[in-house]
């Protein structure tokens, strides 16, 4: 089943003058934890992007050719989006510079294209080619799943909305998680039009995904907090994931651990997972794209 609406990229414009890398007051390490998607995310959704470009030619439906074009361009909006934070905190006595060329190395290493992945093998006669792409799709559709569940729980949360939080930041991430939510099924749509997403492959890349995302979250988060001048002693991630769970500011463990197992599951339908009205309703009202709307007005 194809998205039942036509996704629509905006373009989008920030206020980042009075952004600091503490964006919620008295919360550095859930500011700090949101802030690894301006690592990760600019990265990640360019390469998105460049495998469904691969992906595009095998697609004979016209319905998802749109969507997946469609998909692109918000992925590319996005990663542009995140992108200049890093020199807005560079301006604020914070340089994740280092940061963000070791993660586009980790990247290219086990995602990147056949040669570089494969090295030497004959990978085109040994059928692998065909096979990675299908994959690495497969891995976006695991990716977008989790990007759906917190693009859902930053839109529904009422309680960061009781903390002091600087307003572009939260803006940025409520349109991104908005987006996340409306396009949420076109990866995983593409995915079986291409492979069928076998349960073996689904185990495959769930099974890739759920520790390697667990793993650069926790060091990401930690390498944000030891770069920040103002936090003194870096606090237990795990202890300050429970209690900042136990407050309703970020998604429970169960809740993205239960949500990977619903990947697994024969029925397992994307469409089912959110509420495409909820994320519209925030795309009308967001500042963010009404400052673009204006401008180009
Ligand atoms: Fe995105
Ligand atoms: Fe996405």
């Amino acid at each position: 089943m194809t998205t039942p609406h036509k996704i629509k990229p905006r373009k989008v414009a920030f206020d980042w003058s009075k952004t600091d890398p503490q964006w919620i007051e008295g919360e550095a390490f859930v500011s700090h934890l949101a802030n690894s998607t301006h690592i990760l995310l600019p990265i990640v959704e360019a390469w998105f992007c460049q495998v469904f470009k691969d992906a595009l030619p095998q697609v004979t439906d016209d319905k998802l050719r749109d969507d997946v074009i469609a998909f692109m361009r918000q992925e590319a909006i996005h990663g542009g989006a995140h992108r200049p934070v890093a020199d807005v905190f560079k301006e604020k006595g914070m340089d994740i510079g280092a940061g963000i060329a070791r993660t586009q190395r980790l990247i290219d290493f086990a995602l990147g294209n056949p040669a570089r992945v494969f090295g030497l093998l004959p990978t085109r006669r040994l059928g692998l080619d065909k096979w990675w792409l299908g994959t690495r799709v497969g891995v976006i559709a695991a990716g977008e799943h989790f990007t759906c569940i917190l693009g859902r729980f930053i839109l529904e949360n009422r309680e960061l909305d009781k903390l002091p939080h600087d307003p572009a930041m939260m803006d940025l991430l409520r349109w991104h998680g908005a987006e996340e939510v409306e396009h949420r099924a076109v990866a995983f749509d593409l995915y079986k039009h291409l492979t069928g997403a076998p349960l073996t492959n689904r185990l495959l890349v769930m099974g890739f995904i759920v520790p390697m995302l667990t793993w650069y979250w926790i060091r990401s988060t930690q390498y944000l907090m030891r770069q920040d001048p103002s936090i003194a002693k870096t606090p237990g991630f795990f202890r300050e994931w429970r209690r900042a769970a136990k407050r309703n500011l970020i998604p429970t463990a169960a809740d993205l651990l239960g949500g990977s197992w619903r990947f697994l599951m024969p029925g397992y339908d994307p469409e089912k997972e959110a509420d495409t009205a909820i994320a519209l309703d925030y795309l009308a009202k967001s500042p963010a794209t009404k400052r673009k709307v204006g401008a180009a007005g």
